[in-house]
């Protein structure tokens, strides 16, 4: 018997994509059998192997108990194999070979959340992207090895649920008190796609008849009493399957589709071919327990990971650094189907946001890589906005520029060519470009580069010829590892109005010096280039980056006149939300007035809200702290930026006047037959609320406090909940402990609750260490920390302040337990070289002195990017 050793200190190792090499063994078949007792589980497998390419015959394995491994038939002892804490080398392997392995794990005692883990009392479950499948056995654990996979799972009676990818083609007793199942996956699939889940859960069943005539049985697995809040997930995966069809020409190729949710989940969700696991956080969702945001949540994921099945399984990365493949065009999927649940400019607003609050920060700091990395030393510290939303971009500048027939036939050649292959982001861009006739290969420089460029702009009207021309540049920002950049291909949309009669140009361009796509669309892909527009008749405001046509940082010197111009008379949605969050970014890191702004929302919004409740909602998103301190490289300090933000918010407040009272007692979100356009009201209505409690109006906590009572609807009540409390009104304390004794049975909601006051503005220190020693509190539960953890961080001058210290504790802790969750917490600090002294060299001390505390790949490499070391 032989134990691998379990170090402490991991040897730090860097991955390079140059050193990429083809697997010396292929599997063509695997079988597992697995069996769970209590205490431990023995997992024996079968691999039938053949030699594909020169080298040793390497297995990956970790924390592994190794029993016995048989080579056609030979038991092998310990001098035939090298064995450490991370592979099992085969030296002089025959070109045939089928190998036993007999290993025991300990999923009951694993709590990183990764491999085959128990997660909480009847359930047992598996996470094995990236590189999760090793600790379950000895494998050739990594993408471009793809074969079929036979799962015999077996466990005791009390666990009446044993599930695995593909179809179940055996089931029986196994001596007292247990039972097994055999599932076989007819589909080649890499490692990290393999689940399998031991239970006691309940199931909600359904069915879909796809365009080719397949009978595809759905099942949503889920604790008893959460299986009424499954349907709005059924209704998303059978409208995803069926939007993949319509959009894509791809249909599902098994028999059976089912869903597992666990509160005990690192990330959102996990693609595993037919057997999707999900955090709870994105399956269940039902508008007594779940915010409107978080119902749509649910139904982005649900596509998002019914997306992957041909955007990651049928064709899957070759290795690991090809990640935005997957990840990237199946974000672009996946926001493309909500853009038809709901306002499409309000989703692409969301996306936005999440790409400028997140994805440009990271940028922009110490963590900034390319969408594709060409190195790493922990996989899972690339699971990044760069990754997901810039790489999402990347796909929809793509699609932008092709157009939908284009793009579609490029994704056609897509699916045609490498169907049941490990590719890579080149082969993507080749298939695009080979099927629209349209060269896209300058993209993969997208790909291949970090930073946001910034896009430089300039207009120049000429009244005497009616000409308009526009002038751009593009700057990038070199970076230490990354120092030759190229210039990149930016698709520009554009509209130009005319600022005597609000109404749009129809455009010409007069002379061309850049690429017309169509009119009204250009591809900027030098350093400098320029355009200009004949027939301009009076001086017209531009708008640039319609629905954000590219991901760079606009810097076009617009006056704020011209921007409340936008935000009245751009019939982009899009773009009528940024004009009027540049707005307020001026507003409040600049020192501009408010009254233009607040004339400008006066006039559009009696319209707007008729028309788009949910848009005319966002026109109010005064932009967070955290974002507004994102965008600040030196001498942060953010106090000084809440003070500016609640001085606005004061300031809007008082001239919005009656306003506030009027629009809120007008709306009713019943009157509203559409579920979008019923959560742009409530939206609209709590945004009131708020602005009525902020002037002062006691009327205020009254509203709030019925609106609490009367509704059934969460975001209704936290909506209220949150007035009260965050304002310390006279009802806060017992409509806390109402919603308390509600939902203590609702992991879901009691996160809210924990949120809630996590995030109160005023919350301090002791606040704190009331929630985390809540007897509700769990440390084994990402979404509970997540929930105090995060709810501190919407608040940066706690972050700043007791927040380092929160931080770096749980950091220190997770390390330990679950470093996936401990190096992304730790994320909360990254900006901290931005901070004002004395703050910024207290903060990078306290970094440092972590650094001798830590000893996980994940939390010491972000740490280490962190520092800059
Ligand atoms: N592939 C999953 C998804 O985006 C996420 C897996 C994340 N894994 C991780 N180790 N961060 O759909
Ligand atoms: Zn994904």
């Amino acid at each position: 018997m032989n134990i691998a050793a379990n170090p402490v200190v991991q040897a730090e190792q860097t991955v390079y994509l140059k050193d990429y090499e083809k697997p010396s063994f292929s599997v063509d078949s695997v079988h597992l059998d697995i069996q769970v007792y209590t205490d431990q589980t023995k997992v024996n497998s079968s691999l039938v192997m053949k030699r594909q390419n020169v080298g040793d015959l390497v297995l990956l394995g970790r924390d592994l108990e190794l029993i016995s491994l048989t080579l056609n038939g030979t038991r092998l002892s310990a001098a035939d194999y090298q064995l450490d804490s991370e592979q099992l080398i085969i030296n002089n392997a025959p070109d045939d070979v089928i190998l036993n392995i007999e290993v025991i794990i300990h999923p009951e005692s694993n709590t990183q959340l990764e491999g085959l883990y128990q997660a909480g009392s009847d359930l047992f479950v598996t996470q094995n992207e990236p590189e999760g499948f090793r600790k379950i056995t000895f494998y050739p654990d990594r993408p471009d090895v793809l074969s079929v996979f036979t799962t015999r799972v077996e466990a005791d009676t009390q666990f009446p649920v044993l599930l695995a990818n593909g179809n179940l083609i055996e089931a029986g007793e196994a001596g007292t008190g247990r039972h097994y199942k055999i599932w076989q996956d007819p589909t080649k699939k890499p490692a990290y796609l393999f689940a399998c889940v031991v239970g006691d859960l309940a199931v909600l069943k359904d069915q879909y008849v796809t365009s080719e005539g397949r009978h595809v049985a759905l099942e949503i697995y889920a604790v008893e009493k959460d299986i009424p809040k499954c349907h709005i997930a059924m209704q998303a995966l059978k409208h995803s399957m069926r939007w993949d069809e319509e959009h894509y020409g791809r249909a599902y190729d098994l028999d059976n589709y089912m869903i597992v949710a666990t509160s005990a989940f690192n990330m959102g969700a996990m693609e595993n071919k037919g057997l999707n696991i999900f955090n709870t956080s994105c399956v269940l969702a039902d508008e007594e327990f779940t915010t409107d945001a978080a119902i749509m949540r649910v139904q982005s994921v649900i596509a998002h990971e019914y997306f992957h099945n041909w955007t990651g399984n049928r064709i899957t990365c070759r290795d690991w650094f090809q990640l935005c493949l997957k990840e990237g065009l199946t974000v672009f999927r996946d926001q493309s189907f909500s853009e038809d649940l709901q306002s499409a400019a309000v989703q692409r607003i969301d996306d936005v946001a999440v790409l400028k609050g997140h994805q440009f920060p990271e940028d922009s700091g110490p963590l900034s890589h390319p969408p594709r990395p060409d190195h790493f030393v922990e996989i899972n510290n690339f699971y990044t906005a760069t990754v997901y939303e810039k790489g999402a971009e990347i796909n929809r500048m793509m699609a932008t520029l092709l157009g939908k027939e284009k793009f579609r036939q490029g994704t056609d050649e897509y699916f045609k060519r490498h169907d049941g292959q490990a590719v890579t982001v080149e082969d993507w861009v080749a298939a695009l470009t080979a099927g629209s006739g349209v060269d896209l290969s300058k993209f993969l420089i997208w790909y291949n580069q970090p930073g946001t460029p910034k896009l430089e702009a300039q207009g120049e009207y000429n009244a005497e010829q009616q000409t308009c021309r526009l002038n751009f540049k593009q700057f990038l920002k070199a970076h230490p590892k990354y120092p030759n950049l190229q210039a990149v291909p930016i698709p520009v949309a554009l509209a130009l109005f005319n600022s005597e009669t609000g109404e749009q140009y129809s455009l010409q361009c007069a002379a061309l010096f850049e690429n017309a796509v169509k009119d009204g669309l250009y591809l900027f892909d030098q350093d400098e280039a320029s355009i200009e527009f004949s027939g301009i008749t009076a001086k017209p405001v531009v708008s640039l980056l319609r629905n954000f046509s590219a991901p760079v940082n606009l810097d076009f010197n617009y006056s704020d006149e011209e921007l409340a111009f936008l935000i009245q008379y751009e019939t982009n949605g899009f773009n009528q939300w940024q004009a009027a969050q540049t707005l307020l970014e001026r507003i409040l890191l600049n020192g501009h007035e408010a009254h233009v702004y607040i004339a400008a929302i006066k006039n559009t919004l009696p319209q707007l809200v008729e028309k788009d409740p949910l848009l005319a909602s966002r026109l109010f998103d005064v932009p967070n702290e955290g974002y507004l301190g994102s965008r600040i490289d030196q001498d942060y300090s953010p106090v000084t930026i809440q003070e500016q933000r609640n001085a606005l918010l004061n300031t809007l407040a008082r001239e919005l006047g009656s306003f506030c009272k009027d629009t809120y007692l007008a709306l009713d979100p019943l009157m509203q037959t559409e579920f979008s356009q019923a959560m742009g009201v409530r939206a609209l209505k709590n945004i009131m609320l708020n602005m009525l409690a902020r002037q002062g109006n006691t009327l205020a906590f009254d509203l709030a406090e019925e609106q609490y009572i009367t509704t059934g609807n969460m975001s209704e009540r936290l909506g209220a909940l949150k007035v009260l409390v965050w304002n310390d009104a006279p009802q806060a304390q017992a409509v806390l402990a109402d919603f308390y004794d509600r939902f203590k049975d609702e992991a879901l909601a009691l996160d809210q609750w924990f949120m809630v006051q996590a995030s109160h503005p005023k919350a301090t220190a002791a606040t704190i260490e009331y929630l985390t020693s809540h007897p509700d509190y769990d440390l084994g539960t990402p979404n509970r920390i997540r929930a105090v953890s995060g709810g501190l961080n919407a608040n940066p001058v706690n972050t700043w302040g007791f927040g380092v210290q929160h931080f770096i504790d749980l950091a220190k802790y997770l390390d330990k337990k679950n470093p996936i969750v401990g190096a992304r917490l730790l994320q909360a600090l990254s900006r901290w070289y931005t901070l004002a002294e004395p703050q910024r060299t207290e903060v990078k001390n306290a970094l440092e002195a972590l650094t001798t505390e830590v000893s996980s790949k994940n939390v010491v490499e972000t740490l280490k990017s962190m520092l800059g070391i």
